[in-house]
């Protein structure tokens, strides 16, 4: 659709910034173009600056470059875990990918995004669990925004709960050509699924949880507070139990008048944290601890960054699903191993372990920590989103299209309608240049022989703790 139609509507443009810039409360008004659509309400973009803390800053108006051109011409490798991304694509890489097999995952997605000549264009079809939909396309705008005219023209399928929705299964045999895609925050071995950065990353405004880059500023600061030696020498867990079993297993190791397994945990009641201001829910206040458990929730657990990146151990309970970066990390060297059916015993005994070898122990907790601040750095977040989304445009066997009923997103319109912590999340997160420097260079596919080595090395690793810890419990 054409926006700019004739002279009139440019004069009548202007005059509407004129007046803008008399009357204050303009400021936030829906300014709707006359040539308005039912269907995408073709809208005036205003200055950024303008629409996003009120500032009447008018020199950037929609002037925001359409072109990449860095001046930085050299590029850095991309971490190691970009290599799941092909993993991810596999199964698509002989056949391609088909607009029936977009289509096939429709059923499930809560939304359809379009990325046409540089616009996004939104077919929502569900509503999904607070504003994840919302700050998720948020963060493929400002992708587009750093990397303009970069991300290829693309049709995706987008689900947002905690836990995959389509099962290998059921695409076997017959079905196994036709496989549907469809994104999502987390994979699981018997899923189908393609693993895309969850929202956080822009910031959980329902739960106060910052984006990524300035909570990740003050997890390293907080991390100074205490030296490891000097924290509490338990292992700590804060977070809700009643969303899973295991969770509400994982109480019973809480230590009680008759036993210690050295656990400290503590249940988060997100009603009475919003009523209180969040007081006790501050993630950068939760580094005191030399052991902290990361434990799945629903699904996987996107607190599985915050945790990692306290400097303490992490005692990472086997989990069941992953999200695009924790397949890389490794146990011993990232994180200490505990299994799911004994967490208790092996609480107690990482603990006592790590007390006994406390050098081991902060290498561990550091190791996992430098790890998350190196390699998740937000400029590495929107170059995975950015290789993952290339590399499944070019599978695409067929041109994407605007969909009936989709509406074209912008920055502007997305940011307007919210207030509070979810418009000062987006001014946080606001692309406000292109990038200065390429994307990171994207690592081969692994062979599947190294592949299945690094796999098993993983194992071995855990099969080992489990070893000591019969060892020290037949000592005992
Ligand atoms: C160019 O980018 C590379 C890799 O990102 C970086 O190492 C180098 O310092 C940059 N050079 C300049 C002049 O900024
Ligand atoms: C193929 O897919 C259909 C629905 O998509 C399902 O009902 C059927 O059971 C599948 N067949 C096999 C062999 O998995
Ligand atoms: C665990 O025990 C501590 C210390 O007694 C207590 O403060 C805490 O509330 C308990 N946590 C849970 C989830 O019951
Ligand atoms: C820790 O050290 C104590 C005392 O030397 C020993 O009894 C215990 O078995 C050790 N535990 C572990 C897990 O290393």
């Amino acid at each position: 659709m054409k926006r700019w139609g004739s002279p009139t509507v440019f004069f009548f443009f202007f005059l509407v910034l004129l007046l803008g810039a008399f009357f204050h409360w303009v400021d936030h008004t829906i300014i709707t173009s006359i040539k308005g659509h039912k269907k995408s309400p073709s809208i005036i973009e205003l200055p950024l600056k303008r629409s996003l803390d009120g500032s009447m800053e008018q020199s950037r108006v929609s002037n925001y470059p359409v072109i990449f051109r860095p001046n930085n011409l050299s590029s850095t490798a991309c971490p190691e875990y970009f290599r799941w991304i092909h993993e991810d694509l596999r199964i698509w890489k002989s056949t391609g990918i088909s607009r029936a097999m977009v289509e096939r995952a429709k059923d499930y997605a809560h939304f359809r995004l379009v990325i046409l000549k540089g616009k996004i264009y939104v077919e929502k079809y569900k509503k999904s669990f607070h504003t994840r939909d919302v700050f998720t396309i948020w963060g493929i705008l400002q992708l587009l925004r750093l990397y303009p005219g970069k991300v290829p023209d693309l049709e995706l399928m987008f689900w947002c709960d905690d836990r995959p929705v389509i099962l290998k299964k059921d695409y076997q045999g017959t079905n196994a050509t036709s496989s549907p895609s469809i994104f999502q925050y987390c994979g699981r071995e018997d899923a189908l699924g393609i693993v895309f950065p969850d929202w956080t990353f822009w910031g959980w405004a329902e739960t106060n949880v910052s984006p990524w880059k300035t909570l990740s500023k003050d997890l390293k600061e907080a991390n100074k507070r205490t030296k490891w030696k000097d924290r509490v020498p338990y292992a700590y867990w804060r977070g809700n139990p009643n969303v899973a079993a295991s969770r509400r297993q994982l109480m019973w190791c809480n230590v009680s008048d008759k036993y210690d397994w050295n656990a400290r945990l503590y249940k988060q009641d997100w009603r009475t944290e919003s009523e209180q201001g969040y007081e006790h829910s501050r993630l950068e206040d939760q580094c005191t601890h030399r052991y902290k458990i990361y434990i799945e929730g629903r699904g996987w657990s996107v607190s599985d960054k915050y945790i990692l990146a306290c400097d303490s151990m992490t005692l990472f309970v086997k989990p069941e699903y992953y999200d695009f970066f924790i397949r890389s990390m490794v146990p011993l060297q990232h994180y200490w191993p505990v299994s799911a059916r004994n967490k208790c015993r092996d609480i107690k005994f990482a603990v006592e372990w790590g007390n006994n070898h406390t050098d081991k122990a902060q290498a561990i907790g550091k190791a996992g920590s430098k790890f998350i601040q190196e390699n998740l750095k937000m400029e590495y977040v929107y170059d995975y989103m950015f290789h993952l989304l290339t590399n499944y445009a070019n599978l695409l066997k067929f041109k994407p299209r605007i969909p009936e009923g989709a509406v074209e997103v912008y920055s502007e319109t997305m940011a307007r309608p919210h207030r509070g912590l979810w418009k000062k999340f987006m001014a946080e997160t606001l692309v406000n240049f292109p990038s200065d420097t390429l994307p990171c260079t994207m690592p081969p596919p692994y062979e599947s022989r190294t592949l299945e080595a690094f796999i098993e090395s993983k194992e071995t690793v855990t099969r080992q703790v489990e070893r000591w810890e019969k060892e020290n419990s037949k000592k005992n």
